[in-house]
């Protein structure tokens, strides 16, 4: 599958982390087949992929740490499963789910990252998984009501784990001012990607037809790889060059470096 770039494009400024769902309000069988077809469909890396659970959903979720609530009510969950035979499998994963998160989006559905405190072993039993897989993350699916409760406001620190560093915090500064609008799109995309507890992980060297994504030293480790999030950055970036008519290709790196991606390299 194509990446739908015009579809979820405007996602990324929507979508923000839900962690309470409507449990009398159940997804729209259309938009179930929907999210399926693109967990099955969206497959850009062999050792990456996605399952859309709609089993009840009890169970999956564990609480809460710090201001890390319990996910509640949701009808549905998605995992995010990763081959772990493969070196880049965590950029692989946040890559791959991101692009299943914002198809949501689209649905209208709401979702959050949940990369740990998850119960593996009820998500293995729900799931067919192979040997040298692992369920790196799962997302819960559903409505959550229009407005955050106060216990979500709390959650979310009356919403500062939603915001984000400026790009000039997160930049190589390149030689030149005058930026092409695709990278310029990019780094803003890619800026406002969701990662664990809002540790923004990720820093961007730039080069003339290039954006070079790496993990910053510093911050939270969180028991996440920090190589997750900035898969999920990878897509977000991607997304907005496609937007500005720009194709290109990911050459994964080695570590603190994650993956570079060419452009004109047709992906
Ligand atoms: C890899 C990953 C793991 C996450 N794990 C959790 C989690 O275990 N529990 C939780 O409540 N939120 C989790 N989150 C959600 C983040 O806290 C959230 O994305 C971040 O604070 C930014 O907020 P926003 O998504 O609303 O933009 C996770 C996010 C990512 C990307």
């Amino acid at each position: 599958m194509d990446i739908p770039y015009l579809r979820w494009h405007p996602t990324i400024e929507k979508r923000r982390s839900r962690r309470r769902f409507d449990a009398n309000r159940p997804i729209e069988r259309d938009k179930l087949s929907a999210l399926d077809a693109a967990c099955r469909q969206f497959t850009p890396f062999p050792a990456a992929r996605a399952y859309l659970v709609t089993d009840p959903v009890k169970d999956v979720f564990k609480g809460i740490v710090g201001s890390y609530g319990k996910i509640k009510g949701a009808p549905a969950f998605i995992a995010f499963i990763g081959n772990m035979d493969s070196t880049s499998v965590q950029e692989e994963v946040g890559y791959t789910g991101e692009g299943i998160i914002l198809e949501a989006t689209a649905l209208w559905l709401n979702t959050c990252w949940v990369a740990g405190f998850f119960r593996n072993e009820v998500v293995a039993s729900l799931i067919e998984i192979k040997s040298n897989e692992r369920v790196l993350a799962v997302t819960p699916v559903g409505y959550s009501p229009g407005v955050e409760s106060l216990e979500e406001k709390l959650m979310t620190f009356f919403g500062r784990t939603h915001r984000r560093l400026p790009v000039s915090r997160l930049v190589i500064k390149p030689d030149r001012d005058d930026l092409p609008q695709w990278i310029k799109a990019s780094l803003e995309a890619a800026r406002l990607a969701p990662s664990a507890v809002n540790r923004q992980p990720w820093g961007f060297d730039i080069a003339e037809d290039s954006i070079t994504v790496y993990v910053r030293t510093g911050g939270r480790e969180f028991a996440v790889s920090k190589r997750l999030d900035c898969g999920i950055a990878m897509l977000h970036i991607e997304v907005a060059a496609m937007s500005f008519g720009v194709r290109g290709k990911w050459q994964f790196l080695e570590a603190p470096q994650v993956a570079r991606f060419n452009h004109g390299q047709n992906g």
